[in-house]
C-alpha cells in the first residue's frame, strides 16, 4: 500500500517508502524455507508504517509515526502497534517481550545516509538514538538496534551498499560480528514507485540469521549474490580500478609538479554517472594525476562513456577493470581521451595511428561484463 498521509519533506526524512506486496512475499519465503516453524516467533517490524510486512498470529509493529499507526490499527487489527521512536532506550521490553521468547524482524527500515548528495537539504537528524546504534545512516541504526534487541533472525530490505561498500559493512559493528547473511535477493531501488528510475541504485531483500562467528567482509566478497532479474555475480570475481589508483583526492602523497591533471572524485558507479571526469581546476573534490597512472584515469573515463552498459547492481561498486586486457589496449583509451580534452594534449604525445578503436574498446566492456552486459 503507498504511503498516503505524509509530505514530501516529511517522507524524506522518516524515509517513508512502503515496500510493495510482492517484495514482502520475498520476504516470507525466505522465512519459510530457512526456518522450520515461523509459527514459534513473535514477527516484529520496528519501522512497520501500514504494517504491511506484518503477518501472523504474533506480530507486533512499531512506528514513530502516530498517522501511520492509526492506519495499520485498522489495516491489520489483530497485530499489536507501539507509536515510539524505535532508536531510542531499545529493548525487548519496549514491545513487552522477554530473554525467552523468540523473535523475527522483518521490514523495510528507513534509509538515509545523510552525507548522501542527492536531496541533502532537506535531511536532516530528526530523533535521537541510543549511543550505541548512531550511524552516519538511519538504516545501520536500525540494523544495530535488530543486534541488541537480540532478534533471532532479520529479514529485511536494505541498499546493498551496507555488505559491499567496506566502511559501511565495517559500520555494522555488533550486527556483522553477531549475525551471518544466509539468503538473499537484489532489487532495483527503481521499483519504489515514487524513486527515480533513473537514480537507481541496488537493495537487498536480506535473511540473516544470528551467528556465533558472525560474518567478516571477505565472507561479503565471496558471497553469491542473486538478482531478481535472474543473474548472480561475486564481488571478488571482478577486480576494480581502486586496486591501481587512488580514486580520493591525493594532494598529501602527490606534488604539484607531478601533476599532469586532475580527475573527479570516483566514489562509486552511481557517483560516476552524475560527476565529471577530467576538470582543468584543482578542487578539494578533485584527484591529482601522474603521467604513469593517467592511463586509470582515461579508463574511468571510457568507463563512464560505457556505464548505460552495466546493470543497477553494480551501481554501487567500485569501476571494474580486467588489468591485464586494459593494459593491452590502452593507448586506445588513452587516445580517446586526448581527443576529447584538447588540453591534455600536451602532457600526453598521441599516436594517430590507432584505427577500429570504438569496435575494440566495446568488445573490452562486453567480455569484462560477459553475462552481465546491458545491450
Ligand atoms: C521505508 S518505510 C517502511 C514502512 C513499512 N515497513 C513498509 O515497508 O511498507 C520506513 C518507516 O520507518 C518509520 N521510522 C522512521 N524513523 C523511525 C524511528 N526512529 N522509529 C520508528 N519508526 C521510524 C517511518 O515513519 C516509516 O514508516
Amino acid at each position: 500500500m503507498d504511503q498516503k498521509h505524509l509530505n514530501f519533506k516529511d517522507k524524506i526524512n522518516l524515509g517513508s517508502f512502503y515496500t510493495p506486496k510482492w517484495i514482502v512475499d520475498i520476504v516470507y519465503g525466505f522465512l519459510r524455507k530457512n526456518i522450520v516453524d515461523i509459527n514459534e516467533y513473535f514477527i516484529l517490524d520496528t519501522s512497520c508504517g501500514y504494517g504491511g510486512f506484518l503477518c501472523g498470529e504474533k506480530a507486533i509493529g512499531a512506528d514513530i509515526d502516530s498517522e501511520a499507526i492509526i492506519a495499520a490499527k485498522k489495516c491489520f487489527p489483530g497485530n499489536k502497534y507501539f507509536e515510539h521512536n524505535s532508536l531510542l532506550n531499545i529493548s525487548r521490553s519496549q514491545y513487552n517481550l522477554n530473554l525467552n521468547d523468540k523473535i523475527i524482524i522483518v521490514g523495510n527500515p528507513p534509509y538515509n545516509d545523510t552525507t548522501s548528495i542527492i536531496r541533502n537539504k532537506i535531511k536532516k537528524e530528526k530523533f535521537p538514538r541510543d549511543s550505541d546504534v548512531t550511524s552516519r545512516d538511519l538504516g545501520i541504526s536500525f540494523l544495530l538496534s535488530y543486534n541488541k534487541l537480540q532478534a533471532d533472525y532479520v529479514c529485511i530490505l536494505h541498499p546493498l551498499s551496507y555488505l559491499i561498500k567496506k566502511t559501511n559493512f565495517e559500520s555494522l559493528r555488533n550486527f556483522k560480528n553477531n549475525y551471518i547473511l544466509k539468503d538473499s535477493m537484489i532489487i532495483s531501488s527503481g521499483v519504489f514507485s515514487e524513486t527515480s528510475k533513473s537514480t537507481s541504485f541496488p537493495m537487498v531483500v536480506a535473511f540473516y540469521e544470528k551467528s556465533l562467528s558472525g560474518m567478516d567482509y571477505n565472507y561479503i566478497c565471496n558471497y553469491k549474490f542473486s538478482t531478481y532479474e535472474g543473474k548472480s555475480f561475486i564481488l571478488k570475481d571482478f577486480d576494480k580500478i581502486g586496486n591501481y589508483i587512488s580514486k580520493y583526492p591525493n594532494h598529501k602523497s602527490i606534488k604539484t609538479e607531478d601533476t599532469i591533471a586532475y580527475f573527479w572524485t570516483m566514489r562509486d558507479i552511481n557517483a560516476l554517472k552524475r560527476t565529471k571526469t577530467f576538470v582543468l581546476k584543482e578542487t578539494y573534490n578533485t584527484i591529482r594525476v601522474t603521467k604513469n597512472l593517467f592511463p586509470y584515469y582515461c579508463y574511468a573515463d571510457i568507463f563512464k562513456e560505457n556505464i548505460s552498459h552495466i546493470p543497477y547492481y553494480f551501481g554501487n561498486s567500485d569501476i571494474m577493470i580486467n588489468n591485464k586486457s586494459f593494459v593491452e589496449i590502452q593507448d586506445l583509451f588513452i587516445n580517446k581521451c586526448l581527443v576529447k580534452y584538447p588540453n591534455l594534449k600536451n602532457k600526453y604525445s598521441l599516436n594517430n595511428e590507432i584505427k577500429h578503436d570504438e569496435e575494440i574498446i566495446s568488445k573490452y566492456f562486453k567480455s569484462l561484463l560477459g553475462k552481465h552486459y546491458v545491450y
